[in-house]
């Protein structure tokens, strides 16, 4: 039976109002069954669920990324100054420009080089985790573990850390918070003012007297579109803290929770950790999405499927409702850690802003599970209520009760 529109704008509606939060792959999963690409001419909306279209949308010529804008307060203010040179809001050759800057200072040799790091921290992690007893998953392991090694590859000074993680907070919420209230907002202005000024001077300081870590190779790094302002140092380099830890800390914490959920995955995983973890973590992704989903507008009239979208038209793209389309993934509910095609996951998206981190969240994901399975394989996760954080697009845990022994 042919769906009415009516029940396309409803569908549109209610995921715009934030209708999906609740469960995301039963909401997702209905309006796939509508339709993948499912348009409302009146909203001038799609939301893009099936994994063909959301591919062939991220990777199109003919459409561009959210433009970081609003109306004209919000562009006199603190954090937009701070949010719109960031890569991920620009398109063409000024996104290829701050992209190839951050790209020559995230070298395949500075990732190895935090191998061991990762390892030793994760040991230490786990160890107090453990020494507490029962102990939060998220506060105790899931948010410091990718903090940390962010912080130290950007080469803060460890002292920062904690100031850090309450301005990616602040960032995480500008990037798809819901319900910010205006004390919120006043904190978050707060904190993007703050973030001006430590960057004010420091671009000029690294490029001085440059220091260990990426920030010091990002400042140093030029090419012919010249060097990066101490605008662009600074929103960049917020974007690989907030981009390297906000989405990881969810990455682990949904995973804890997704392998109790299924004892016998678990154990499969724990019976030789070093060797699966890899694939372990790339279903991990296609299951939880710890990044839901991303925007893009069509700049050209654009075909996805059957479905023709006029210019202009504002593409929600669903990567969680991509990683769940039963067409690209068997029984896509299971979490199935031996899945063979588990990597065709568009969790890190696809195209020109493919996500920059991809290698090292993989390597943080897969030391943290080798070592938490080969030492606690059977931790344990009580009954609880879970909640989980109120943003629109990064989905992670509120908290997650467990003991490790
Ligand atoms: C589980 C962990 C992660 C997930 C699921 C994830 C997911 C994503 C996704 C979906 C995008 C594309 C967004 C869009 O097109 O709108 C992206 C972009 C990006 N990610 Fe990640 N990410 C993760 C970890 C990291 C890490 C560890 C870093 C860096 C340290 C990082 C840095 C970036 C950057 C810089 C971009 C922007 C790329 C561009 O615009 O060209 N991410 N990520």
């Amino acid at each position: 039976m042919p769906t009415s529109s009516p029940d396309r704008a409803a569908i549109l509606e209610a995921f715009w109002q934030g209708g999906h939060l609740a469960d995301p792959p039963a909401f997702l999963d209905r309006a796939r069954e509508v339709s993948p690409v499912l348009y409302d001419p009146q909203m001038g909306l799609a939301l893009l669920t099936g994994h063909a279209s959301v591919s062939a949308a991220l990777k199109s010529p003919h459409v561009r990324t959210t433009k970081y804008e609003g109306g004209d307060a919000f562009r006199a203010s603190e954090s937009h100054a701070v949010m719109a040179p960031m890569m991920l809001f620009h398109d063409g050759p000024s996104h290829t420009r701050l992209r190839s800057l951050a790209q020559r200072a995230f070298t395949p040799r500075v990732l190895e080089e935090s191998r061991e790091f990762i390892g030793s921290l994760t040991d230490e992690l786990l160890d107090e985790a453990a020494r507490q007893g029962e102990a939060d998953g998220v506060a105790a392991l899931a948010v410091p573990l990718p903090v940390t090694v962010i912080v130290r590859m950007l080469g803060l000074s460890g002292a920062d850390a904690e100031r850090f993680r309450g301005w990616s907070a602040s960032v995480a919420d500008l990037i798809g918070g819901l319900d910010v209230t205006p004390e919120r907002w006043a904190q978050v202005e707060a904190d993007a003012r703050a973030m001006r000024s430590y960057f004010r001077t420091l671009a000029d300081d690294l490029r001085a007297k440059p220091q260990p870590g990426l920030l010091s190779a990002l400042a140093a790094a030029g090419n012919e579109g010249g060097r990066l302002s101490g605008e662009e140092l600074l929103a960049n380099a917020v974007l690989l803290l907030v981009a390297g830890h906000e989405t990881t800390s969810n990455l682990i914490s949904g995973s804890l929770h997704a392998l109790h959920e299924s004892p016998d995955q678990r154990a499969w995983l724990a019976e030789n950790p070093a060797e699966r973890a890899g694939n372990a973590v790339e279903e991990l992704l296609r299951f939880l999405s710890p990044v839901q989903g991303t925007g893009r507008v069509a700049l050209h009239p654009l075909t996805l499927g059957e479905v023709e979208l006029p210019a202009g038209t504002f593409l929600s793209v669903s990567l969680a409702g991509a990683n769940r389309d039963p067409r690209v993934f068997d029984d896509p509910h299971a979490l199935d850690l031996a899945r063979e095609n588990a990597r065709h996951h568009l969790g890190f998206a696809a195209g020109a802003h493919y996500c920059l981190g991809a290698s090292l969240a993989r390597l943080e994901g897969s030391v943290f599970l080798t070592r938490l399975l080969t030492r606690f394989p059977d931790y344990r996760v009580p009954e609880q209520p879970l909640a989980y954080r109120p943003n629109f697009t990064l989905r992670g845990l509120q908290e997650l009760r467990l003991s490790l022994r």
